[in-house]
């Protein structure tokens, strides 16, 4: 295993009714004035936005709404959240909904601590965050991109048509709140989505160097499993609450940096979605299924034992018979069949991305990371985003 420091400072609360349980006790640790931040309004519907009111109120707490964050958040968004996080001299941001609006928060916790411009200084190039952010709490209501445990925080400058994501330490929350129940009410296309979004984070670790027997990997290859087999059962029953749970806590395991540890990481797959993200605001867990098969299809044969090993260890395919290669290809074979089998779009047209599209220009965009098996050129990119055409 390769050297590493490994820390995570998010206090995380998991299962049914653990907001009404904590939440308010949580709260007396923090200032008068709560900054709740939520997405597009589905938090009014499910009953999730009531629950959290009551126990703001009983706690005694102002509640400054900040609404309307949307997936794919933007940096417009993230320096609106400032400007109202300053004026109202926020104590706490309150996080309730999925990484796009934990992702936009941690954003605004920074940029609500510092003068300067947070996008040339913290996301066009890795900063040093030397003060303090503004705290920050989360409630997840929809599992899947594993933020809620982490300091990632995916920004898009529209712009700039830029997407991207930095992982500092000083963002991972005080505290993260999982129920699993208030995942119940996410459509089943965002449900998938989520949950393919796991099992890409943990084959981008996974599929990466170094490759002999390691902890890491041994933990990714249950999850992988754990994450297929929940996933089948949440769409057999949406209300299934132990696949919502399963599904839920592989989320977080799969982004919490734990199966990091000691391993390289790929991650090109994540850059190249992200920047047909900022080009096509596609939503995240479906480009990641578009890209993923054909993506392995290029670097298959420079992994060719690691993928030989995730077909037997993760799908069950019997080694009897096949040559290593042709091992290692049944393995990507069985990622596309379970694509098709959860109903994620297999082509950028199903994706609903325009044909007339200006591919060339995504590719050029997109960052060339250094720990895939086959370090990837922009050419070979384009040649991706053409065969995802179907
Ligand atoms: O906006 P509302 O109305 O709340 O609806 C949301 C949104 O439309 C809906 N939703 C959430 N909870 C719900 C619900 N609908 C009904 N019932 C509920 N309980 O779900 C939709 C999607 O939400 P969003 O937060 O956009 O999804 P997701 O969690 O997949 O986040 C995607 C963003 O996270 C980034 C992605 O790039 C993308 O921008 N990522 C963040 C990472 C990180 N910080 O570690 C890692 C990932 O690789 C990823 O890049
Ligand atoms: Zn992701």
């Amino acid at each position: 295993m390769n050297n590493f420091v490994f820390e995570n400072s998010t206090k995380v609360y998991f299962g049914e009714g653990c907001v009404r349980e904590y939440l308010s006790c949580l709260l007396s640790d923090y200032g008068k004035n709560i900054m709740l931040c939520y997405g597009g309004g589905s938090i009014k519907k499910n009953g999730i936005y009531d629950e959290i009111m009551t126990v703001s109120s009983k706690a005694d707490k102002v509640v400054i709404e900040f609404a309307g964050i949307p997936s794919n958040p933007t940096y417009a968004k993230v320096l609106e959240g400032i400007k109202l996080a300053k004026e109202s001299k926020a104590d706490l941001i309150l996080a309730v909904g999925g990484g796009s609006v934990m992702d936009c928060c941690k954003a605004i916790s920074l940029g609500a601590k510092y003068d300067g411009d947070i996008w040339n200084d913290f996301w066009a190039r890795p900063g040093v965050i030397d003060f303090e952010p503004l705290p920050l709490g989360f409630v997840v209501t929809v599992s899947g991109t594993g933020s809620e445990c982490n300091g990632g925080a995916v920004i898009t400058n529209e712009e700039l048509k830029i997407k991207t994501g930095r992982d500092y330490a000083k963002l991972n929350a005080d505290f993260a709140m999982l129920d699993p129940t208030y995942t119940y009410s996410v459509p089943k296309f965002q449900m998938v989505s989520g949950a393919f979004d796991t099992l890409s984070h943990i084959m981008e670790i996974y599929f990466s160097e170094p490759d002999e027997s390691n902890v890491s990997d041994d933990i990714s290859e249950a999850l992988m499993k754990n994450v297929i087999k929940n996933l089948r059962a949440a769409i057999e029953n949406p209300k299934a609450y132990n696949a919502r749970s399963n599904l839920m806590w592989d989320a977080t395991m799969a982004e919490n940096r734990i199966i990091k540890l000691g391993k390289k990481t790929d991650f090109e797959c994540h850059q190249i979605e992200h920047q047909l993200g900022a080009f096509t605001n596609c939503n995240h867990g479906a480009g990641l299924a578009v890209l993923h098969p054909i993506y392995y299809s290029h670097i298959c044969k420079a992994g060719e034992k690691k993928f030989a090993q995730f077909a037997t260890n993760v799908w069950g395919i019997s080694k009897d018979g096949k040559t290593n290669e042709e091992l290692a290809k049944s393995g990507v074979q069985a990622l596309a069949d379970f694509i098709k089998e959860i109903g994620m779009p297999t082509t950028l047209k199903e994706l609903g991305i325009n044909e007339n599209i200006n591919l060339k220009e995504i590719a050029d965009s997109c960052g060339i990371v250094g720990g895939s098996y086959k370090k990837m050129t922009h050419e070979e990119i384009l040649e991706i985003f053409e065969e995802c055409k179907g």
